[in-house]
């Protein structure tokens, strides 16, 4: 029988800074890839934090987050996470991450959509998720109390009267287990797979959205999908899209219309650096109006010299896809980016079922409101997860040996027609602009499917990612008609 004190799914920077934090007990960390697979690992942009005590600069942030937000925000958890955003990043450096530094040594910061001031800190000039992952993996490999058990994914909890003990998971030969733990934090990250187009990978399936929803966990926000405005366009790109970060556009590109019209004066005086719902809704405005696949990104004037070293990354994609950043217009479209909604936590990350937590893109702790702002996730995923720890770390035991009844079969279905349709639909129907006609057709799509992958289980990964895509969207669905008014990045005609 596996036991642990705590049980962590996901191996993203919200499921690691929770394990890195947990003191004299024993974590498992339950991953479905690799452990380098994670959508922490392409966060280009940065992390948002004021490194200051100066209560007027922490104010300036809570604010920002606040009016990106809508004023749909928790107040309460805002504040926690601008408070405790300096001493949560003294412990990512203490933990070897090594933030851009400026040529006086000083921690070099940026400006992204939102943001009245420059306080965004990257690393790797435009692969911020990669260095903070490399120096994270490397202690969580260094630690005898942090087991990593990869290639496996959690399909179900084991739950009774509504208290959680673990998990049911297929191993990387799909063979059914069950791992008995004190505490369990889901860290799944986001679900982007139920869209065509997204900056996700493609297994970013809503796995904790699943997870939570067949234990009749509290879910919340699901309508909120934020898409970024600026993925590179590229009509044979398939699934996952290339991201141009906003941090180009912090650092000052202009967006045009195919008209050459710098069209962000007609919507909003922050002009391309306004809040990422505003500047996705003008974008699909201007494609409609000008009869265009895309919009445009000019970062010609920022020159060769300081493309190359501020993003090295996106200047190497867009090369392999023909473009020089210092001399071509970069075309661009609204995808699919981030899932502000989840599984509803409390201030300690805490979710409806006891001894169960969930942080990073699964939670919904209600910081991001209606519209995350830009590079406030990677800190929600340091501040909630440094939080979660505390609260497990004053634990106690709570072991209770029990085995869900499950299916034993496992059949080789391939669900692969089921995902594309759901993607598509959802690309269609419940995008950046949606009516509540189109939500209607949706829902009843997605609902068919739903009911006949539950009419017809299979102890498989592809099943159980499948059933998690249609869950998400059913449920995405479900909240975006529920809310007849337009809010933040929920925009409704
Ligand atoms: C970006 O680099 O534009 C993405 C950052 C984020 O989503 O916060």
């Amino acid at each position: 029988m596996h036991k642990t004190n705590c049980l962590i799914i996901g191996g993203g920077l919200a499921g690691l800074y929770v394990a890195l934090q947990i003191k004299d007990k024993n974590v498992t960390i339950l991953t479905k890839k690799d452990i380098k697979k994670t959508n922490t690992y392409l966060a280009q942009g940065g992390i948002a934090a004021e490194m200051t005590s100066d209560i007027s600069s922490l104010e300036k942030h809570i604010n920002d987050t606040l009016r990106a937000g809508a004023w749909h925000n928790n107040q309460e958890a805002t504040k926690n996470l601008v408070f405790e955003a300096k001493e949560n990043i003294l412990e990512l450096i203490d933990l070897g991450v090594n933030f851009d530094k400026d040529t006086k040594g000083q921690i070099y910061r940026t400006l992204e959509g939102g943001h009245s001031t420059s306080r965004i800190l990257h690393a790797g000039g435009d692969a911020t998720g990669k260095a903070i992952m490399d120096a994270l993996i490397a202690q969580v490999l260094s630690k005898d109390n942090i087991e990593i058990i990869s290639d496996s994914m959690a399909i179900d909890l084991l739950v009774d009267n509504n208290t959680c003990y673990g998990v049911t998971y297929l191993d990387n030969e799909e063979n059914l287990k069950h791992i008995y733990s004190d505490v369990t934090v889901v860290a799944t990250g986001g679900l982007g797979g139920i869209y065509k187009f997204s900056t996700n990978p493609k297994y970013a399936t809503g796995d904790g959205i699943g997870l939570v929803a067949r234990a009749n966990g509290e879910l919340s926000d699901l309508e909120f999908i934020q898409f970024h405005p600026t993925a590179f366009y590229d009509s044979l790109e398939k699934n996952q899209c290339f991201l141009i970060s906003e941090a180009v556009r912090g650092e000052g590109a202009y967006l045009f219309n195919s008209e050459g019209e710098r069209f962000m004066k007609s919507y909003s005086d922050l002009m391309e650096l306004a809040p990422r719902d505003i500047v996705s809704q003008s974008i699909i405005k201007e494609m409609y109006d000008t009869w265009n696949v895309c919009v445009y990104l000019d970062a010609t004037h920022l020159g060769i010299e300081k493309l190359k070293r501020r993003f090295p990354t996106i200047y190497g994609e867009c090369l392999k896809r023909g473009y020089k950043m210092e001399q071509d217009l970069i075309p661009v479209i609204p995808v699919q980016h981030y899932s502000i909604g989840g599984i509803k936590t409390d201030l300690l990350g805490k979710t409806s079922i006891q001894n169960l937590y969930a942080n990073g893109e699964c939670a919904s702790t209600g910081v991001h409101g209606a519209n995350r702002l830009a590079s406030n996730s990677l800190l929600e995923c340091i501040v909630f997860g440094n939080r979660i720890a505390r609260d497990i770390n004053s634990s106690k035991e709570s072991i209770k040996e029990f085995e869900k009844v499950q299916i034993p079969q496992n059949l080789n279905i391939s669900y692969k027609p089921v995902k594309i349709e759901i993607a598509e639909i959802m690309d269609k129907y419940v995008g950046v602009i949606r009516t509540k006609e189109q939500l209607e057709i949706a829902k009843k799509i997605v609902k068919k499917h739903l009911e006949n992958l539950k009419r017809n289980p299979n102890n498989s990964k592809n099943y159980y990612q499948v059933l998690n895509i249609a869950t998400s969207a059913y449920l995405v669905i479900e909240s975006a008609i529920a809310r007849p008014k337009s809010i933040g990045c929920h925009y409704i005609i």
